[in-house]
């Protein structure tokens, strides 16, 4: 049972099409009811295809709408295939995830993190930071100077950091169904809020309805960053449901 205000963010990746749209009214619907929802934010990060259709559509809920990347530059550019955070903003998107671990994966570094999301927060938009360490890099024990240095860099020069959301999301967790122990997670999420004081933190990977219970438990997560769970309008709303339960 938590009585925390938390966040449910949906990041549903390279998944969906207009149709998936269809879906959401069971949690618009949902939410509106629910007697919590003074207490919860949910914000869907659909890819950027649908973010003016998705933001239309939950023009008048309680719902928000984000983006799941953007370019570093402010201005437009020569720049295939971008998009940078004032294009997003003006087609709905209140968020943006930046770090996501699947970027870094392609070779995004935490030098350009910073820039990202310097541009993020020029253009009003508030940051869902993701950092978390590999499988490697937790058997080697070096999980906390992984974390030190991705928030470091990431934050770098960045003073004013109330729109920023840190996501802890252990890359081994992602999509494998694995989640951390629950003291581990909880010294994890502390070592983190110590280093950033006042900063939101959240956790991803692989939360959905059945770990739920474990999760909300531990006391210091301020809400979750769902992936693949969150394409499930069922699943979501069991997840959200449950923690308060
Ligand atoms: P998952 O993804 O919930 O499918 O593990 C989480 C994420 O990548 O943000």
């Amino acid at each position: 049972m938590t009585n925390k205000y938390m966040y449910f963010i949906a990041n549903w990746k390279m998944f969906g099409g207009l149709n998936s749209l269809n879906s959401l009214h069971k949690v618009v619907k949902f939410f509106k009811n629910f007697k919590n929802n003074k207490f919860s934010k949910i914000i869907y990060c659909p890819p950027n295809t649908l973010i003016r259709p998705m933001s239309k559509k939950l023009k008048f809920t309680n719902i928000e709408v984000g983006a799941q990347n953007c370019h570093e530059n402010l201005s437009y550019g020569a720049f295939t295939g971008s998009v940078n955070s004032k294009m997003l903003k003006s087609v709905g998107a209140k968020y943006v995830i930046i770090g996501h671990s699947e970027n870094r994966q392609e070779g995004e570094t935490n030098k350009l993190i910073n820039l990202k999301i310097k541009s993020a927060l020029n253009s009003n938009l508030k940051v869902i930071f993701c950092i978390g360490e590999t499988q490697k890099e937790k058997r080697k024990k070096i999980t906390k100077q992984i974390l030190n240095k991705q928030l470091s860099l990431g934050l770098h020069k960045i003073r004013n950091k109330k729109n920023i959301i840190i996501a802890y999301e252990p890359v081994w967790s992602i999509g494998t169904g694995l989640i951390p122990k629950s003291k581990q997670l909880f010294e994890t999420i502390s070592f983190i809020k110590n280093k950033n004081k006042s900063l939101k933190v959240l956790y991803g990977g692989s939360v959905n309805p059945k770990n739920i219970d474990q999760l909300k438990s531990i006391s210091n997560i301020d809400g979750y960053l769902i992936g693949g769970a969150s394409q499930d309008s069922k699943k979501f709303i069991d997840i959200i449901k449950k923690t308060y339960n």
